[in-house]
C-alpha cells in the first residue's frame, strides 16, 4: 500500500514536472545583463509559431541576423526596402525587448555599387561619404527611438589589429569610422552605438580594437560600446582570454556586450577560429560526424563549455550590458552551413525541435548560483 502512494506520488510529480515550461533564460539573468537572440523573419513574424513563442519566453532583447544589412535594406541606389525590417522592429516593440540594429558599415553584405561608379569604377571620397550618410540617416532615422542600440562599424579590424582593407578604407582611410559613427548620432543622438568585431579575445586584434576605441573617443567620436561578437569553439578561447578581454574593453569606459554568441562543436575546417564567410569548403564527412545526434559525452562537455563562460560573463555582471545568442535553435545556426554547407551543428541552447538542451540546464545553474552568492 505504502509502496504504492509512493509511485503515485512520483508520478504525479513527474507529471507535474513535465508541465513546467522550462525557465526562462531573461528571468535568470535579470539584474545582470539582457538576454538577446538574432532573429531570422520566420520568427519575427511569428510564421514560425513554436520559435516566436521561444523567443518571447526566454529573451528580452532581439538582434536582425540579415534584413537589417545593407544589402537587405537598400538593395539599390533608389530603393530601400523595410518590410522585414518595420516587422522585425515592432515584434521587438511589442513585446517590450530591447531592439538592436545590425549592421550599418560593413564589407560584407553590401552590394557592390555603394562602391562604384555608373562605369564600374571606385566612386570618389566624396560620393562615397555621401552614400554612407544618406543610408545611415534613412535606416538610423526611420527607427529614432525604437532601436536601442546600433553595431555601427563591424570587422573593420584584421587578425593582427591593424585596419582591414575593406573599399571603406581604400576610398575614405580611417576617417570612415569617424563618420560612421557621427552619422549614426545625429541620426538618433539616443541610441546605444557600438563597434563590433569578433575574435577579440585574441591580444593582437584585442589591441587593435582597443586602440581604434581610445583614438576615436578621444576625437570625441560618439562610441558607446564594443561587441564581442563570441563565435566561439569548444576549446577556443580561454575562459581567461574572454575575461582578460572583457576586463580591458571595460575599463575603457564603454559598454561591453557579448553579441553573437555559440559555440562551434564540429571539428574546425580552418586553421583559424574566425567568422570569415568568404571561407566555403567542400563538404565532406569527417567534418560532420554528428549527423546522426550529438552522442551524450560531447553534449555534456557543450554544457561545461557553457556553464564556463556563463561563469566569466556573470563575474562581469557589472561590466557586461547584454549577452546575444547568434540564433535561437540549432536548427536555426548559420554554423550549420559554414564554413562548410549543409553540416548539423549543435552551438546553441535550444536544440531541432526548440528544447532545451542540457547547456541551458547549465546556464540557468549558472545564474542561480552566482545570484545565491556562490
Ligand atoms: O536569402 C537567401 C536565399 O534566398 C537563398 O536561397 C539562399 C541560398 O544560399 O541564401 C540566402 O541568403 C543567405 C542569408 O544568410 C540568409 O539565410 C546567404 O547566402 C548567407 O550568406 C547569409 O549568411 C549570413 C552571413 O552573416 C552573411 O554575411 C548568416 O545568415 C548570418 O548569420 C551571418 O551573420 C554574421 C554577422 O552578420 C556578423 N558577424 C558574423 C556572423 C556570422 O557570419
Amino acid at each position: 500500500m505504502a509502496a504504492t502512494v509512493v509511485s503515485l506520488l512520483l508520478l504525479t510529480s513527474s507529471l507535474w514536472m513535465a508541465e513546467q515550461p522550462p525557465p526562462a533564460l531573461k528571468d535568470a539573468f535579470k539584474g545582470s545583463f539582457l538576454i538577446g537572440a538574432a532573429l531570422n523573419p520566420g520568427e519575427f513574424t511569428e510564421r514560425n509559431v513554436r520559435d516566436a513563442a521561444l523567443v518571447k519566453g526566454q529573451f528580452d532583447s532581439i538582434s536582425p541576423e540579415n534584413v537589417l544589412k545593407w544589402q537587405s535594406v537598400h538593395p539599390a541606389p533608389d530603393r530601400y526596402d523595410f518590410d522585414l525590417s518595420d516587422q522585425y522592429v515592432a515584434f521587438g516593440e511589442k513585446n517590450h525587448m530591447f531592439v538592436v540594429g545590425h549592421t550599418l558599415v560593413w564589407h560584407q553584405q553590401t552590394p557592390k555599387w555603394v562602391f562604384e561608379d555608373a562605369k564600374g569604377n571606385p566612386v570618389d571620397r566624396e560620393t562615397l561619404l555621401k552614400r554612407m550618410q544618406e543610408h545611415i540617416q534613412t535606416v538610423v532615422g526611420r527607427y529614432k527611438g525604437r532601436v536601442n542600440s546600433w553595431d555601427v562599424v563591424n570587422e573593420a579590424l584584421n587578425e593582427d589589429g591593424t585596419l582591414r582593407q575593406t573599399p571603406w578604407m581604400k576610398i575614405l582611410g580611417e576617417e570612415y569610422l569617424v563618420k560612421a559613427f557621427e552619422f549614426a548620432h545625429e541620426a538618433d543622438p539616443k541610441a546605444d552605438l557600438q563597434y563590433n568585431d569578433y575574435s577579440l579575445e585574441n591580444e593582437a586584434k584585442r589591441n587593435g580594437a582597443i586602440h581604434l576605441i581610445k583614438t576615436l573617443r578621444a576625437q570625441g567620436v560618439p562610441v558607446t560600446g564594443v561587441g564581442l561578437q563570441g563565435h566561439y569553439g569548444m576549446e577556443w578561447p580561454s575562459v581567461d582570454q574572454v575575461d582578460a578581454a572583457i576586463s580591458a574593453f571595460a575599463k575603457l569606459g564603454v559598454k561591453v556586450m557579448i553579441t553573437e554568441l555559440d559555440v562551434d562543436v564540429l571539428p574546425s575546417a580552418m586553421q583559424y577560429h574566425a567568422a570569415d564567410i568568404s571561407a566555403n569548403l567542400e563538404l565532406r564527412p569527417k567534418l560532420n560526424p554528428y549527423a546522426n545526434g550529438l552522442p551524450d559525452s560531447v553534449q555534456q562537455t557543450l554544457a561545461r563549455r557553457y556553464a564556463d563562460l556563463f561563469g566569466v560573463f556573470l563575474k562581469h555582471r557589472g561590466e557586461l550590458t547584454r549577452v546575444t545568442f547568434w540564433g535561437v535553435t540549432d536548427a536555426s545556426s548559420w554554423l550549420n552551413n559554414w564554413p562548410v554547407r549543409g553540416r548539423t551543428n549543435y552551438p546553441l541552447l535550444f536544440d531541432r525541435e526548440g528544447r532545451p538542451k542540457p547547456a541551458f540546464d547549465a546556464v540557468i545553474k549558472a545564474a542561480s548560483e552566482a545570484s545565491a552568492g556562490k
